[in-house]
């Protein structure tokens, strides 16, 4: 393993302020919010969206890497130019998504674990060639009546760490994204204890597998009330319990977190961002940045509608949030 060329990548990601964007929706789920756009899901629309998202003029400037999808990353634009050679063109990282999804944990009903390790090591070598130097892989678990269940913490966190380790030996930085999910009526006392339970032990495993920590990045959620729980949390409380969580649980080899959004409000998710590195930047070990996949571009996918003539707008505001974004990332976001 080649831990310093791994360092150089990570610390080019976590870089001058700069977030990751995550482009790396399955067809599934990019299909399921074309179709709650009212966009005819086609592979030329999720072609022309993705080219329209890695276009942005000044993309760069609050972006460092842009996660991609297998189905993404061997595409091309409308003249034929690989979306790996004009995103490296604008000095932007690709990364690539490299588990296959989430499927029912079996003896364990509504829970779920997430699969694509039977020949992850050939898959990884594969988009190495291609140009990727990071990689991302996300377990999702659940708050509701008894679970998440000890086995399913476990099971989700070997997995990871068991990615984590083939990445680092193929030469990509892993992302390693344990979500703790939004959905459900907990508190958000109760996402605390959750995501501590499963910061530890995916933790845990990765010194089991002699994970080089100053080698990877995690990508969290924020410690939030569950959708439908009622409770309404201030900016501050979530920016504190956050920071505090991870002082709890990540170690400070770990270079930097990357938080996804979850399906957060995409203004809310910059102002807790904003506020965590606002009571926090001098006295934290790791940087604390973006990873957004919604939350990036969600009112552009909304704009966009699928007609050509709208594209600049959606730019615009692909643009203005990540600007917003990197903004929070030095606790000067005003929206
Ligand atoms: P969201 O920000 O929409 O949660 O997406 C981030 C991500 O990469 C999920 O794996």
């Amino acid at each position: 393993m080649n831990v310093k060329k791994l360092s150089e990548t990570t610390v080019a990601l976590l870089a001058d302020h700069k977030g990751l964007f995550a482009m790396d929706e399955s067809i599934s789920t990019c299909n399921k919010r074309f179709a709650d756009a009212g966009i005819p899901q086609t592979e030329e629309n999720r072609r022309i969206y993705r080219e329209l998202i890695i276009k942005t003029s000044g993309l760069n400037e609050s972006i460092s890497g842009v996660i991609l999808y297998h189905e993404t990353i061997r595409q091309r634009d409308e003249k034929g130019i690989p979306f790996i050679t004009i995103i490296e063109d604008a000095g932007i990282i690709p990364g690539i998504k490299v588990d296959i999804g989430m499927e029912d944990l079996a003896g364990f009903p509504g829970e779920m674990i997430t699969e694509g390790l039977d020949g992850l090591r050939y898959r990884l070598k594969e988009y190495a060639r291609m140009g990727a130097r990071f990689a991302k892989w996300r377990a999702a678990m659940s708050i509701g009546q008894e679970i998440p269940s000890r086995n399913c913490i476990i099971s989700n966190a070997n997995a990871l760490a068991r990615y984590a380790a083939l990445c680092q030996e193929c030469g990509l930085v892993p992302i390693v994204e344990p979500e703790v999910m939004m959905p459900g009526s907990h508190s958000s006392k109760t996402c605390y204890k959750v995501t501590r339970e499963v910061l530890t032990t995916v933790f845990d495993q990765l010194y089991l597998h002699n994970i080089a920590l100053e080698a990877m990045i995690l990508k969290p959620n924020m410690i939030l009330p569950g959708e439908n729980s009622g409770e309404k949390s201030t900016i501050k409380k979530i920016a504190e319990d956050t920071v505090k969580c991870l002082m709890d649980c990540v170690p400070a080899s770990v270079p930097g977190i990357t938080f996804l959004s979850g399906g957060q409000d995409p203004q809310e998710a910059s102002a807790r961002l904003n506020a965590m590195n606002q009571i926090s930047e001098s006295k934290l070990p790791w940087k604390l940045t973006f990873s957004f996949g919604r939350a990036l571009q969600q009112t552009a996918l909304a704009i966009w509608e699928g007609d050509d003539s709208n594209k600049v707008s959606a730019q615009q505001d692909i643009y203005h949030r990540a600007k917003c974004n990197r903004a929070a990332n030095m606790g000067l976001y005003n929206d």
